[in-house]
């Protein structure tokens, strides 16, 4: 195997809201930036031979910024603007890679800083097994409702078989690149995980445990408890 590992950091982060510090890929946790905590894990990851960080074009010095607060990449890491959906900016990571020697890629979102090594041992493992492509992933714990238009509730809906997707989603690099290209020419331009893009190209996803502190930074308040986590050694 030979890994590529694309993070997507050429969010706006709208709804976490607007903060001097920048998107909230850039904002301070445990006294640095998030995407330098998800980049320290990929760089740590011995598999790792390629690290791609795509950034929005304004975001260069705050990118630096955070890239000197992180461990050292040397000459792995490659650096290139995203675009204007999430499916964009993973194409564009994913591109960068096209003329390296990589037979696996791993997608990350930058603002997931907690991913566990484990993780990428059992997508690993996954790969050795034959799988193209593995999704990280816990299963529902709430009892889930759908709501009508009057904010009251419709039904209960069964949530046996349902889980929820993480990151990093990994593929078989030649497949997910190929749907990928192919979902953009022919204009399906709103997937919102790549694994979602595998199996509209008819490739089959392998599940794997995913990691319930495996967050996604979303609102103010997950960047508040990643802080808190970090600061305090919270778990
Ligand atoms: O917006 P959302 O929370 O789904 O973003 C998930 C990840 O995708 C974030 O790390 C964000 O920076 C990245 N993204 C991107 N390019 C976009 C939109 C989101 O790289 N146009």
């Amino acid at each position: 195997l030979s890994c590529g590992v694309v993070i997507v950091a050429a969010g706006r982060g709208e709804r976490a809201g607007s903060h001097a510090e920048g998107p909230k890929q850039y904002r301070r946790i445990g006294g640095r930036p998030v995407i330098s905590h998800t980049l320290d894990l990929f760089v740590n990851w011995q598999p790792a031979r390629r690290i791609v960080v795509v950034i929005h074009k304004d975001d260069e010095a705050l990118f630096e910024t955070a890239r000197a607060a992180a461990l050292p990449a040397g000459d792995r890491l490659t650096v290139v603007h995203g675009g204007a959906t999430r499916q964009q900016s993973v194409l564009a990571g994913l591109e960068a890679l096209a003329d390296e020697d990589i037979t696996h890629v791993l997608i990350q979102d930058a603002v997931r800083p907690f991913v566990e090594p484990a993780m990428l041992e059992r997508t690993l493992a996954a790969f050795h097994n034959g799988a193209r492509a593995v999704l990280p992933a816990v299963a529902v714990a709430d009892t889930l409702k759908r709501a009508d238009a009057n904010g009251n509730v419709a039904e209960t809906v069964s949530r046996s078989g349902l889980f929820a997707a993480q990151t990093p989603q990994s593929f078989h690099f030649a497949a997910i690149l190929e749907a990928h290209r192919r979902a953009s020419v022919s204009g399906h331009d709103d997937f919102t995980d790549d694994a979602a893009i595998a199996e509209w190209a008819g490739v089959r996803v392998h599940l794997v445990e995913g990691s319930a502190g495996n967050v996604k930074l979303t609102l103010q308040k997950d960047i508040a408890m990643a802080d808190q986590r970090l600061s305090h050694g919270l778990p």
